[in-house]
């Protein structure tokens, strides 16, 4: 697992897209899996500009993304449908059919797990996978467990991520309390993984997911066991990781 450090949140963005960036560049065939959360909006933005300067062309990219809250339409400006359009798919040139997010309104959640799983399996596999980081250490909605849970799968979220995720929504009550999410199994199967994190509040968990023990208590802690992992962070995020790379 490697860290890099940036000064401020613009600058971590711009290396991580610039990952992404190239990626896009050397395969415009590549599998992109995508994150939603509030760090990779300036991700986002930079591929958007770079689009918009005419040095990015989306139009053979597919996406994945990870995640969906259960009971919100495509329309409901808080599904993570709703989001990655609004902040990449609609702005450059990927095909909406090149786009997959899981549904939120599935008639048999179980049903669409196992579709997902198909999916992935017949896109991939994903070249490369870009993760936020909860304050618990969950990736995706794989929320601390007993367990590494594997596959595509229905998750109860956890008290702590409602409360985290309830500054989007008018009230924690409006929080849909169950999520389908890709597993950690299927994140593991990307060939690269960008972790990325900002703020100080994120300082302890990237500090845990790269020191502590590997435990599904810790679900970003596996992570570990990928060979090609790279941590962005800023300044706050990577503060207590740094200390410790450099004792
Ligand atoms: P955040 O969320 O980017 O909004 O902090 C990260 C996550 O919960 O995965």
């Amino acid at each position: 697992m490697k860290l890099i450090t940036a000064t401020t949140y613009e600058e971590m963005c711009q290396k991580a897209a610039r990952v992404l960036a190239a990626q896009i560049t050397l395969k415009p065939q590549s599998v992109l899996g995508l994150a939603t959360g509030s760090t990779p909006i300036g991700i986002y933005q930079e591929l958007v500009r770079e689009y918009q300067e005419g040095k990015l062309n989306f139009s053979q990219v597919t996406t994945v993304n990870l995640d969906e809250y259960l009971g919100l339409s495509p329309e409901n400006d808080q599904s993570y449908r709703y989001f990655m359009n609004q902040h990449l798919f609609n702005k450059v040139n990927i095909p909406k059919e090149n786009t997959h997010v899981p549904s939120g309104q599935p008639q048999n959640p179980q049903e669409e797990c196992r579709q997902y799983e198909e999916l992935l399996a017949a896109v991939g596999p994903v070249d490369i996978q870009l993760l936020g980081i909860g304050n618990n250490g969950h990736i995706g909605f794989n929320e601390p467990c007993g367990h590494f849970p594997e596959f595509t799968h229905v998750v109860n979220l956890s008290e702590s991520t409602i409360q985290a995720n309830s500054r989007f929504f008018a009230h924690s009550s409006q929080v849909p309390r169950q999520a389908v999410s890709m597993g950690i199994g299927t994140i593991m199967k990307a060939k690269k993984i960008l972790l990325v994190a900002s703020g100080q509040g994120k300082a302890q968990i990237v500090y845990d997911m790269m020191f502590g023990p590997v435990t599904p208590q810790v679900p970003a802690s596996l992570l570990r066991f990928h060979p090609d992992v790279t941590v962005f962070a800023d300044q706050e995020a990577g503060v207590l990781a740094l200390a410790a790379l450099s004792k």
